[in-house]
């Protein structure tokens, strides 16, 4: 096999994939898909080195948000499950009596998370978001942490689940966001796009990943435009609240 050295042009070129990828192109699925897999094993140092720790206390309100205690025995979903840290949570939460399926198309992320939760409760499954191997109406409710905003098609992706929920079953989204105070913004941003894109390649090995995350929270819909691609794709009493002067937010509906 010829591999490409790595160069200025090769640089130049994963540099444009990404920002591609950020944007909607076509190539986001499959530049999505393989940096996720390349970058599995340091994902989770990464994770709790870049946002000092905050993470853990994201997923948990994301959990508590899911309302998992009106059916503890129920089947929920962990979408673009990635190392199994959102299923781990709910799974561990002390009377849950449920299963978690675990989706995610990059295999390498899934296998990174095992041994994570107690044994027999989570259900990895390699699968896309788009097309979840899934019945309707056989899940009790749905979180997906960091993940929506990754798959090629906001829209599609946020209806499967809606196809996949019970009526009146919770999903839950936990998305990066930007911070509204612009003082708290300005020194954000500047951490977000210059700072972190530096950590995180040093310690990824990753030309792009630690770019391309940045750009695609710049591309991702703001807090109020999110609840409303919720309603259209078929949730109700959708509600918001932002998390950490804005640095993430917590969406919430139910399947109508
Ligand atoms: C930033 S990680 C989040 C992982 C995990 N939810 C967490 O809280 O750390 C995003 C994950 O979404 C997955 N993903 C993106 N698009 C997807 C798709 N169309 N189908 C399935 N998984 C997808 C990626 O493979 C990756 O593991």
């Amino acid at each position: 096999m010829v591999r490409a050295e790595p160069g200025p042009l090769n640089a130049q070129t994963g540099a444009a994939e990404a920002a591609a990828a950020a944007a909607g192109a076509p190539v986001k699925r499959a530049y999505v898909q393989r940096m996720f897999s390349d970058i599995a094993p340091r994902y989770d140092l990464l994770n709790r080195l870049l946002s000092l720790g905050i993470d853990r206390s994201w997923r948990r309100a994301a959990v508590h948000a899911l309302g998992w205690t009106r059916k503890p025995a129920g089947r929920y979903l962990d979408l673009c499950a990635g190392t199994l840290d959102v299923s781990a949570q709910l799974a561990s939460e002390s009377g849950f009596g449920g299963r978690v399926v675990a989706a995610d198309f990059a295999e390498p992320m899934l296998r990174s998370g095992r041994g994570k939760g107690p044994a027999g409760r989570i259900e990895p499954v390699v699968a896309d978001a788009l097309a979840l191997p899934l019945a309707g109406a056989s899940c009790d409710g749905a979180i997906v942490a960091f993940g929506i905003r990754n798959v090629a098609g906001l829209d599609a992706g946020l209806e499967e689940v809606a196809r996949v929920l019970a009526p009146g079953a919770r999903f839950v989204i936990l998305e990066f966001s930007t911070p509204s105070v612009p003082l708290v913004r300005a020194g954000y941003l500047f951490y977000f796009r210059y700072i972190l894109p530096l950590i995180g390649g040093a310690i990824s090995g990753h030309p792009t990943a630690y770019k391309y995350l940045p750009e695609s929270v710049a591309h991702f819909p703001e807090r109020e435009a999110l609840a409303e691609r919720m309603r259209r794709a078929g949730f109700t009493t959708v509600t918001w609240r932002a998390l950490t002067f804005g640095i993430a937010a917590l969406h919430v509906g139910e399947k109508a």
